[in-house]
């Protein structure tokens, strides 16, 4: 019978993540074999370098490393029971779940004899491989330093954040929820702008100057909430109170859905209520 080649890394899930991942390996100069459940996506990055796989025991049973990425944990965990064997392996799930999955994920692997690391793309698929690009990893420190040179070519800001197991996935929650609430408040304040007779370009400008300023606030506010020092020099709760309660009043003409500047403004109007006009933006984190 006919051994199939070795590969330096299995990507098991080939969506739109994982088969960004495949290619990334491959035009890393890896060995890679990919699976999906629905055959032809795998088969469909043959074109890049990836040797697709008939089966998960095909894939899994040709290499030591493992990526997971599909929908969610009980999908990674499905996937990886059907394999004959995981002993002497790594497994890296890049499947989202909560904290919970990935402790029971882990454990179960752990018990097939593999070793393994969690994970969560702080990206899109476009930007995997880039130097501005991050894949969060936590886990047992050592396995990382095995497999850190090949996890490290998803991109340049990758890290491993912690030796507990959920630690990248609680950031990436966390993280996530401040990502996408931004960008809704973001699409909604375009929206407006837009139907207002602005032009794009006048949105892009000043937007991006926004994103700087609220790198400067975030650290700030990160540092005032460590501390618990809401006292401020620069900006009050008042303050963006008031423009919050104003820009409703302005932009509501645009006929927009406008929840996420209306939440914005009722906890706004909540820190003031209780007596934290007078300080920073943070201390809502005391509400
Ligand atoms: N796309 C992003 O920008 C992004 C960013 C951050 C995190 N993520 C996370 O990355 C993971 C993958 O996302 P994606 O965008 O690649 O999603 P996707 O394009 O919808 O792909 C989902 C993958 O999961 C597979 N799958 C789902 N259930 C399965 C099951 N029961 N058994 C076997 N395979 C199963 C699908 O196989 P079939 O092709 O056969 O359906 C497909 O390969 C998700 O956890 C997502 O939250 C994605």
């Amino acid at each position: 019978m006919t051994r199939p080649p070795r590969h330096d890394v299995a990507v098991l899930g080939c969506g739109l993540m994982g088969s960004a991942l495949a290619r990334r390996f491959a035009s890393g100069g890896l060995a890679v074999t990919a699976w999906n459940r629905t055959s032809r996506r795998a088969e469909a990055l043959a074109a890049d370098g990836v040797r697709p796989a008939a089966s998960v025991e095909d894939a899994v049973g040709s290499t030591g490393l493992a990526v997971v990425c599909m929908s969610d944990v009980d999908a990674s965990r499905a996937v990886l029971a059907s394999a004959s064997s995981l002993a002497g392996r790594t497994v890296v799930n890049l499947s989202d779940g909560t904290n919970d999955d990935v402790e029971t994920l882990a454990s179960w692997v752990g018990e097939q004899g593999a070793s393994f690391l969690d994970g969560s793309t702080l990206c899109y698929p476009d930007q995997i491989g880039e130097p501005g690009a991050m894949v969060a990893f936590s886990g047992p420190s050592p396995v990382w330093a095995r497999h850190e040179p090949v996890l490290m070519l998803l991109g340049g800001r990758s890290r491993h954040v912690s030796d507990e197991i959920a630690g990248a996935k609680e950031l990436y929650l966390g993280c996530g929820a401040f990502f996408v609430t931004a960008m809704s408040g973001f699409v909604e304040s375009a929206a407006c702008l837009l139907r207002r007779g602005r032009t794009l370009e006048e949105v892009r400008y000043a937007t991006l100057h926004g994103i700087e300023v609220l790198r400067h606030a975030a650290e700030e506010a990160a540092a005032a909430i460590e501390s618990g020092q809401h006292d401020t020099d620069q900006a009050t709760i008042h303050v963006f109170a008031e423009g919050a309660r104003r820009a409703l009043g302005e932009l509501e003409s645009a006929g927009v859905d406008l929840s996420v500047t209306t939440a914005v403004s009722k906890k706004l109007d909540a820190a003031e209520r209780a007596g934290m006009g007078h300080l920073g933006f943070s201390a809502q984190a005391l509400l």
